[in-house]
């Protein structure tokens, strides 16, 4: 393989397989994007009897990448009741060190954030152009799933909330107007600064301290986000602390002032 990208890729997801793939697991979620890919070719490659697993799925493209490998897809509506899923791996567009993520670069987002929230881990699989100190550095802008007759509120409401430019996705070459979701919603991709930077205890030395407001920051404009009516999902991930949060329907970053 010729393209250093591709191949950052492909050594990311099979060190992800080899590290967290299990065959005694039993549900595995796959998400979306060219990196899984290359999960799945490695969960294959591993020529383990996979015939007891479920692949769930987190949208069109990710249910015709587990298809065409042979493996077994599960609809996340089929899942019994009460079962969480042993692993979900899946890529993302911008990680930071404490492993808070930006996803939806792709335009499938809710199904991966529910997915996700359902797994007992979450392995994010990245290559290293995607790694920041901070999140929104490089990609400046957080994915944001909206239904779409209450896109033009949501857009005024996140200028409200400190969005610098937001604006529902369009542009694909073979249609014109919005680009839809899986569901049939609107994407909107919302320019925000990194919040809290730099933090007041950052210039103090405290580093802990810093990194504590940092996550507290994140975690918080999710929420935020997530409550304007008409969002369906956000496409921050928040580190293990945020996503664990979310799986037990707590809000994160609800204790600083
Ligand atoms: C899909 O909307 C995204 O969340 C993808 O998982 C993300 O964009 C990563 O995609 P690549 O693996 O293609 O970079």
């Amino acid at each position: 393989m010729a393209d250093p990208i591709e191949k950052a890729k492909e050594t990311a997801a099979r060190k992800a397989v080899e590290d967290h793939f299990d065959p005694a697991a039993r549900y595995i979620g796959i998400g979306s994007g060219s990196t899984i890919v290359f999960v799945v070719q490695a969960i294959k490659d591993r020529n383990e009897d996979l015939s007891r697993i479920r692949f769930v799925p987190t949208g069109y493209q990710s249910r015709q990448v587990i298809v065409k490998a042979g493996l077994q897809p599960i609809h996340f509506d089929s899942l019994p009741s009460g079962v969480l899923l042993d692993v979900a791996f899946d890529g993302a567009d911008e990680v930071d060190e404490d492993l808070n993520c930006i996803k939806g670069g792709g335009a499938c987002l809710y199904q991966e954030k529910l997915v996700a929230t359902h797994a007992r881990k979450f392995i994010c699989v990245a290559d290293q152009r995607k790694l920041q100190s901070r999140l929104l550095s490089k990609w400046d802008r957080i994915p944001i799933e909206v239904e779409p007759l209450a896109a033009h509120s949501v857009l005024e409401r996140l200028a409200a909330l400190g969005s610098q430019e937001a604006a529902i996705r369009s542009g694909a070459i073979e249609k014109s107007g919005p680009i839809k979701t899986d569901q049939d919603n609107f994407i909107v991709d919302a320019k925000f600064k990194h919040p809290l930077l730099p933090t007041p205890t950052e210039a103090e030395g405290d580093v802990q301290g810093a990194k504590e407001d940092r996550q507290w920051a994140v975690e918080t404009l999710a929420k935020e986000i997530k409550q304007i009516e008409g969002v369906l999902s956000v496409g921050l991930f928040c580190g293990e602390n945020g996503l664990e949060a979310e799986k037990a329907g707590k809000s994160a970053g609800g204790q600083k002032p």
